[in-house]
């Protein structure tokens, strides 16, 4: 059910001088998402007519995370405070609106559930202005709730403007507000900007409401903890570690195990299926899926993955964009660039790379291998130190292997090409060419041995003083060499041993 009479405004205009960045402050992030997205995803579901945006500092970049939940933006230039804010934000609110909430946008720990009590208490109270506070611990920084003796409220006073008395106060604006329209837009024409900052203070309209003997609410948020700000790099660290407490929290709810949970970060799109167990050290970002069952290892890093149930990442495993079906393995130390897919029970191991491909059920490459633009087909084993060699310097191209394939260790595939179902590779191979269905494929140089050779160096070596070979200067080393062919007989011409060995 929609609420016609409701606008929202939010404010993000502001440059968030405190943070000292080159980027506004709404685009700064928290638990995973910028803060102005928190606060508009926040504002959705009261289903409001209208969500204005008001912005300023790189408007365009905060209009671009806004606008695709719908909402509208208005530019205010210069920026000249909060109650100048919602003056410019005016003119995008539709007639039809009888209530507006007002909040900022550096709060993202607000909930849509307090927006919703605060517009209901407001609806009760029938006031011209009921404000969001909350008691904090520490309120330096935050504007004072000011009440009359009878408890009713007086003002709003700015930090900067408290008298020592009025320091004590611990209940603080949040800067948060339900506003009767029509009682609003008086007084924000009355507002003076007779601050430090010469602004117009929104929170000044507070006095001129109860001076017109208004009806001004304040009601207290339950968690305090919803209204913190986000003016400094220590706040922006407090709500991130309070949004990923509360993204893990809501998984362990949904019956997962996580070891030293305040270690792992959660991103807030993520889900993961029950009886998971994720080790300390984690990261799950982006749109990553975890399925049922899976045990994700310590250290690993997943961002846009999908694993199916029972998915098992060892440590220290980076995995992004990829898909990985029931039963497969990856890890330790792997590396899955993207577009991978690994088919149910396939298995990927230590320092394995691979990128854009995809590797058949029960395909095994368990060892220091690089697969890029590659097709595995089931059951194939890749050995230990197998490289497609997908990029000839201009283009990526493509390697198919098939089914039930024995790639032998230390392969390079140069692609394009294709090794046959059933086909063998022998170990040491540069595959140039295609292996056909059921052949051995190898190309390699052939070894020879020389008989004795080893004995007689050894030998030859003894004589000159038991100097270790290695150790010797190039020069006598190959005088030790002709010395130990000459200590053989030689029954034919044998050639020199290939030093490449
Ligand atoms: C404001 C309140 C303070 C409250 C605190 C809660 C005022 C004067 N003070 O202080 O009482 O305790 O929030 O967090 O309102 N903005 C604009 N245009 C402007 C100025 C600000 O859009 O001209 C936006 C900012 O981008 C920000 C929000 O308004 O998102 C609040 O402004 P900020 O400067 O953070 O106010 P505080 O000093 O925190
Ligand atoms: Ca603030």
């Amino acid at each position: 059910m929609g609420s016609p009479d409701l606008s929202v405004i939010i404010l993000a205009a502001g440059r968030g001088t405190r943070l000292k960045s080159a980027l506004a402050k709404v685009l700064h992030r928290a638990g995973g998402r910028t803060l102005i997205e928190h606060a508009v995803l926040a504002c959705r579901p009261l289903k409001a007519r209208e969500i204005v945006a008001v912005v300023g500092h790189q408007a365009e970049e905060v209009e671009a995370r806004v606008a695709p939940h719908g909402v509208r933006t208005v530019v205010q230039q210069p920026q000249r405070g909060t109650g100048h804010a919602v003056v410019v934000a005016r003119r995008a609110i539709s007639s039809r609106a009888k209530l507006a909430i007002v909040l900022p946008g550096d709060a993202p720990l607000l909930r849509s559930t307090t927006l919703g009590a605060l517009i209901r208490a407001h609806r009760e109270s029938g006031a011209a202005a009921t404000i969001l506070s909350a008691e904090i611990e520490n309120p330096s920084g935050y504007g004072r709730i000011l009440r009359n003796e009878d408890g009713s409220v007086a003002a709003i006073v700015e930090d900067s403007a408290l008298s020592p008395e009025q320091r004590a106060i611990r209940e603080i604006n949040s800067s948060t507000y339900c506003f009767t329209l029509e009682k609003l837009w008086p007084c924000l024409g009355a507002l003076r900007p007779k601050n430090a900052h010469r602004e117009l203070y929104l929170t000044d309209a507070i006095a001129l409401l109860r001076q017109k003997g208004e009806n001004v609410q304040a009601v207290m948020a339950s968690d305090a903890e919803e209204v913190l700000g986000c003016n400094t790099r220590a706040d922006l660290a407090a709500a991130d570690a309070l949004l990923r407490r509360r993204k893990r929290a809501e998984i362990m709810d949904a019956g997962v195990t996580i070891e030293l949970p305040e270690t792992v970060v959660i991103d807030p799109g993520v889900t993961v299926g029950a009886d998971t167990r994720i080790e300390p050290g984690v990261q799950l970002l982006g749109k990553t899926r975890v399925g049922a069952n899976c045990v994700i290892r310590t250290g690993s890093i997943l961002s846009d993955v999908v694993l199916e149930d029972g998915v098992v990442v060892k440590p220290y495993s980076i995995l992004h964009a990829s898909h990985l079906a029931r039963g497969a393995q990856a890890g330790p130390f792997t590396h899955l660039r993207a577009e991978v897919r690994m088919e149910e029970n396939a298995r990927v191991g230590n320092f394995v790379e691979v990128k854009k491909s995809v590797l058949g059920e029960g395909v095994k490459a368990m060892h220091l291998t690089y697969l890029g633009d590659a097709r595995v087909g089931s059951g194939t084993n890749v050995g230990a130190g197998t490289i497609t060699c997908n990029y000839d310097g201009t283009r990526k191209n493509p390697t198919t292997i098939g089914k039930r394939v024995f790639i032998g260790s230390d392969t390079a595939l140069v692609a394009p090409v294709r090794v046959g179902d059933g086909a063998y590779v022998a170990a040491g191979s540069v595959i140039t060419e295609n292996v056909p269905p059921n052949a051995l494929g190898i190309a390699r140089g052939r070894q020879s041995n020389k008989p004795g050779w080893a004995a007689a160096r050894r030998r030859e070596v003894a004589r000159q003083g038991g100097r270790a070979a290695s150790s010797k200067p190039a020069k006598s080393r190959k005088k030790s060499r002709r010395a130990a062919r000459r200590a053989k007989p030689r029954r034919k011409k044998q050639r020199r041993p290939s030093r490449r060995r």
